[in-house]
């Protein structure tokens, strides 16, 4: 059976597969673009996300719309999300049993989004989707392909938060990430 986005979000809101489902205020499912080509994906819901269900609305969201703005891009044109569609109390890292648990809701995410372009932003993200291994203070910017889809990460915009210097760094690579999204769109046209 084929599921929906309306589908997904049904499932998302009534999910108890882990313990956070008790701890939540809200369930966030992803936003924006469901046609768009450039998917980000991030660690968990934040304290304000958790109280208005939705995606970077907090602190880190408004870093995140300012990186989009300066390099020509806006979330209308993108679709974000998180691994872990829950927020764990305190903003601990996502448990093991946390992350399998809630994987498979990313994986319809990703299935009928079909993107030409995955960016993780942080280090949780990068280590669930590229690689268990994932240095994101060496690697990110790094572009790597999988399955038709590029794949690479950026330092999470509380990375910025906690050190404004680090935007610099980020800014520069999400302008090479547009390149690259321009880049796929018009060879795939
Ligand atoms: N941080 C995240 O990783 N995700 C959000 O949605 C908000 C803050």
């Amino acid at each position: 059976m084929q599921y929906t986005w309306k589908d997904i979000e049904q499932h998302i809101a009534a999910c108890t597969l882990c313990s956070l489902s008790r701890t939540r205020n809200r369930p966030v499912m992803g936003r924006g673009n469901c046609q768009a080509d450039l998917m980000l994906i991030a660690e968990a819901p934040g304290g304000q996300e958790d109280q208005q269900g939705m995606p970077f609305v907090g602190r880190s969201g408004e870093i995140l719309d300012r990186l989009l703005q300066d390099c020509g891009l806006d979330r209308e044109e993108i679709y974000i999300t998180n691994i872990l569609k829950c927020h764990p109390p305190g903003n601990r890292d996502p448990k093991q049993e946390e992350k399998e648990a809630c994987f498979p809701y990313l994986k319809y995410e990703t299935f009928l989004l079909r993107p030409k372009m995955i960016v993780c932003l942080g280090r949780v993200a990068a280590q669930r989707i590229i690689s268990p291994d994932f240095k994101i203070t060496k690697q990110h910017g790094v572009f790597t392909c999988r399955k038709n889809c590029v794949l690479t990460a950026i330092y999470h915009p509380s990375a910025i938060l906690r050190d404004p210097s680090k935007y610099e760094i980020v800014k520069k690579d999400f302008r090479e990430i547009v390149d690259k999204l321009h880049f796929l769109q018009s060879s795939h046209e």
